[in-house]
This record gives structure tokens, C-alpha cells and sequence, in this order.
């Protein structure tokens, strides 16, 4: 039997941390009308996507599955009908570092597997939220970015962080090596005084587009609140901007599906 096939999104910040992708990555899942998995891959013991959900990062997830075998748990988030939460598990710190230098093969078919395991579940749609530090799993992260097919690279508009995301290019844009990947960059924390062109940010995007996100105060408040910035009218910059780059993302996700926008909302299971 056919079976629809899966599109992976990534969400990644190379080594500078707090640059907002367990904020969007938690609130764009709502905005999808389809059932979404988001995979926290919370190895630093930082689970904000699995926090900012309700759910329980206390049991075996993600990094149990593809470094023990094991079978992960699914969680329904507690504030939307739609997302189902992947925890992290486990396995975490060192010991997820040593266990990830196993062989790359085995990774790259237990991602697969993984991967698999959530088409079979019904999804069409799995976000992953990486850490700042998951290249600490160095093997792990590369099979990842390999076998995904959006990565989104998350900055904020300062030195420190374009400097990273310049190491994170040179160690690891090689990794995306398939021609139907998509890499786009999204600067978050955007303040309109920086005014200037973000032209030259394309150098780091592959089939892809730069998006901004605007600073906003609400979400700030909100996400230290462990609240859903999409569910108050207040976050209203932010939320407006999630909206677009949602957009931006169907578009990217029907061609991969190769269906119409309008066929991945029908696709509830
Ligand atoms: N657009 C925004 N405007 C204002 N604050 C934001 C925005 N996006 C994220 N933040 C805030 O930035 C902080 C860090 O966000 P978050 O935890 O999502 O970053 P992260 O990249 O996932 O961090 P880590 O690398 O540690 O996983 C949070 O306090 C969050 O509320
Ligand atoms: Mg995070």
C-alpha cells in the first residue's frame, strides 16, 4: 500500500543558543491545520517546545529511540488538538554525546526509522527543534540534517550570531548534499532601527528565502510565562510574522508533497 510520505523541517542556530527556535517552532505548529509531530531534541536538558506545550519530557522520546532502539512516546500537547509532542527522553548530556558517536549508518537508518515510525502515526508534517549545542552529537545532527527537507537557520541580527551561523555553514552546509533540500534563514528578534538590507543573508540559504521576525515584548513575556504567543492578540508583530512565514513554509511543504496548499489542510487524519 502507498503510503503519503513525510516532510521534515528543521530548526537550527548552530552554536549560539536562545535565538528563539523553541518559540517558533512551538508556536508555529499551532497554525497548521493538519496534526503536526514537533521533536524536541532538548539533549541540554533545556525541553522549552515539550514546557511550552504541557507536556512531560520525563519519559522515553526521541534520543531513547534513535541512540537505544527504543520506542519514543507521542504526547498530545495540552493546548492544541493538533500538535503531538516528541520529548527528548532520557538520554541526555554526555552520555547522548558518547552514545551519538556510534556508527553513522546505524544513525542515519535509526533517523530513517524514526522518521517512518511517524508516517505510520499519520503524520505529513514533523518539525525538529534543535538545541544550540546539539552538534555535540556530532554524528546524530549530521544524519538529521541529512535526512531533512527544510532546514531553517534561526539568527538574531547581531555579530555574535552571524559569526556562528558562518561556522555553522562551513561545518555543516556539506551535510545537505540532496538538490530537493531547502535551507532558508530566518532572522528573529528583528528591530526596525537595524533598517539596513538583508539581501546579503541569501549566501546562507539553499532553494530557500530570508524571512523576518520581529522583536516582540509580549512574546518575550509570554514565552517566560510558558505561554503560546499565537494564542493572545497581544503578540500581534510577532504573530502577524509567524503568519507569513507559515505561508512561506506550506508553500514549501505542498511542492515537496507535491499537492496543493489547500490539500495539506484537508489532510487531518
Ligand atoms: N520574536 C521574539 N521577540 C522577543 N522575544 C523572543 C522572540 N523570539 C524568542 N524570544 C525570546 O527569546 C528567548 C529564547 O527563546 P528560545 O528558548 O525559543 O530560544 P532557543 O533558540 O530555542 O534557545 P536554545 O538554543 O537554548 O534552545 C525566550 O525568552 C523567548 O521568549
Ligand atoms: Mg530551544
Amino acid at each position: 500500500m502507498l503510503r503519503p510520505r513525510v516532510v521534515s523541517v528543521m530548526f537550527v542556530s548552530g552554536s549560539k543558543g536562545g535565538v528563539g527556535k523553541s518559540t517558533l517552532v512551538a508556536n508555529l505548529a499551532l497554525l497548521f491545520d493538519v496534526d503536526v509531530a514537533v521533536v524536541d531534541l532538548g539533549v541540554d536538558g533545556n525541553m522549552s517546545v515539550s514546557m511550552l506545550h504541557g507536556v512531560s519530557a520525563d519519559c522515553p522520546g526521541f534520543l531513547d529511540s534513535v541512540l537505544l532502539g527504543s520506542e519514543p512516546r507521542i504526547e498530545r500537547s495540552k493546548y492544541a488538538g493538533n500538535v503531538y509532542v516528541v520529548p527528548p527522553g532520557r538520554v541526555r548530556g554526555f552520555r547522548a554525546t558518547v552514545l551519538s558517536m556510534a556508527n553513522r549508518d546505524v544513525l542515519k537508518s535509526r533517523v530513517d526509522r524514526f522518521v517512518s515510525w511517524l508516517r505510520d502515526q499519520g503524520f505529513q508534517v514533523v518539525l525538529f527543534d534543535a538545541p544550540a549545542n546539539a552538534e555535540l552529537m556530532s554524528l546524530l545532527y549530521v544524519s538529521l540534517l541529512y535526512s531533512c527537507d527544510i532546514i531553517n537557520i534561526v539568527v538574531e541580527p547581531s555579530p555574535l550570531c552571524l559569526e556562528a551561523v558562518q561556522s555553522w555553514w562551513d561545518n555543516f552546509s556539506r551535510a545537505i548534499s540532496r538538490s530537493s533540500q531547502i535551507v532558508n534563514l530566518i532572522v528573529n528578534k528583528y528591530m526596525r532601527s537595524m533598517n539596513g538590507s538583508l539581501s546579503y543573508l541569501c549566501k546562507y540559504t539553499i532553494n530557500g528565502t530570508v524571512h523576518k521576525i520581529p522583536f516582540d515584548s509580549y512574546t518575550l513575556l509570554l514565552s517566560n510565562r510558558c505561554e503560546l504567543a499565537v494564542r493572545y492578540r497581544e503578540a500581534e508583530k510577532f504573530n502577524k510574522a509567524l503568519q507569513s512565514l507559515y505561508k512561506a513554509l506550506c508553500h514549501q511543504i505542498s511542492s515537496y508533497l507535491g499537492i496543493s496548499k489547500s490539500s495539506i489542510r484537508k489532510g487531518r487524519r
